[in-house]
């Protein structure tokens, strides 16, 4: 562990700009942490791992990261806790979905230890900007991209590894107005829906935005074949309470594998709740409304940890959910997870890194 972190070299920045922050009003991905981490990929190894001052890059217009889409990322946080000292959530977990990425889109595996090292020396350096209020965190984006400068479509030879963090404040939780997509797929059995690869992003803006011009804020996808079944909603995993049972869709090809979904089911389970991870069909969700037997139906993410989830549209009725109260099951797992995070409970899972 030692030897990687002796020989990341430092830049550090000649000019701070955490005081562009207002640390009381923080908009989301506006302020970029003063250095980033920064590794490339060559000869068959990545090359040491530098910490410089976050900056622009200079790039080749033929690198094949802009035409053939190699490019994965992650998302992920770290939080002040009470006690004052900084907190990586689930960093191993998400090393291991980084991996998985990397493998589906035929790019080089980022060691472990390279991963942690790396989020650890970022975050220690920039320190100052993870945020104290309630509710806060810094968020981290490790990236990896073909910088490979080349024309023809191939599998790189090159890469660049970025690690940059951003502030970001209190998650305000509105309750979304969902449309259930039957045109348009996020992705397709099969397809790199399990990755976090950039074109999946890319690909899921024009039916959220004809959504949004439609008046609803998210979509819930449904699988390609039949639009019969639900995969995900708008950039999160989608959970049901029905019947008392908390009811999610069983992972597939199609479906990202959330840390948040993997945390509150463990939490769920440890709670007490039957969990059903399953196929969950459009059909079933509509006559739980019908029937009253569906109580619940959130998002879950690392943006937002539960996201309520107001209204779906199936089949041109809006179907309603009354906003959740205290002892509703998201806002008692959303505290539970939050607490952990915190430190103010114990971390019985070993889900904390701390700084
Ligand atoms: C498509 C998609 N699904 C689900 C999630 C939730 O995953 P996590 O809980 O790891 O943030 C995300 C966010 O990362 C996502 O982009």
């Amino acid at each position: 562990m030692t030897t990687l972190t002796a020989t990341i070299s430092i830049e550090r920045t000649k000019k701070s700009r955490i005081g562009e922050v207002d640390f009381k009003n923080i908009e989301f991905g506006k302020h970029i942490a003063d250095h980033m981490v920064m590794a490339e990929y060559s000869d068959g190894q990545w090359q040491t791992p530098s910490i410089v001052p976050f900056g622009d890059l200079r790039m080749s217009p033929a690198m094949l990261a802009l035409h053939y889409g190699q490019s994965i990322f992650e998302g992920m946080k770290a939080f002040r806790m009470k006690d004052g000292r900084i907190n990586i959530f689930r960093p191993l977990r998400h090393h291991a979905r980084l991996q998985k990425s990397l493998e589906r889109m035929c790019m080089p595996a980022i060691p472990e230890d390279m991963f942690i090292q790396t989020l650890h020396s970022l975050i220690e350096l920039d320190s100052q900007w993870v945020p104290q209020s309630e509710g806060s965190s810094l968020y981290i984006r490790p990236l990896v991209f073909a910088s490979e400068s080349r024309l023809g479509v191939k599998v790189a030879d090159k890469y660049t590894y970025l690690v940059m963090t951003s502030p970001a404040g209190t998650y305000l939780n509105k309750p979304f107005k969902l449309k259930v997509e039957d045109k348009y797929v996020r992705t397709a059995e099969g397809g790199p829906g399990f990755a976090k690869c950039a074109g999946n992003y890319g690909g899921a803006f024009y039916p959220s935005q004809l959504a949004r011009s439609q008046g609803f804020d998210q979509v819930l996808w449904t699988d390609h074949k039949e639009h019969k079944y639900i995969d995900e909603v708008g950039m999160m995993n989608v959970m049901f309470v029905i019947n008392g049972k908390l009811v999610t869709p069983a992972l597939s090809s199609a479906i990202l594998d959330g840390i948040t979904r993997d945390s509150i089911l463990r939490l769920g389970r440890d709670m007490g709740m039957t969990i059903e991870e399953r196929r969950v069909s459009v059909a079933e969700i509509e006559e739980g409304f019908r029937k009253g037997t569906l109580t619940e139906a959130f998002g879950a993410g690392t943006a937002a940890v539960v996201a309520t989830i107001g209204v779906i549209h199936i089949n041109g009725t809006d179907y309603t959910l009354s906003s959740p109260g205290p002892e509703a099951f998201q806002n008692k797992v959303r505290d539970r997870l939050n607490n952990i995070r915190n430190g103010t409970a114990p971390d019985v899972y070993s889900w904390n890194y701390i700084i």
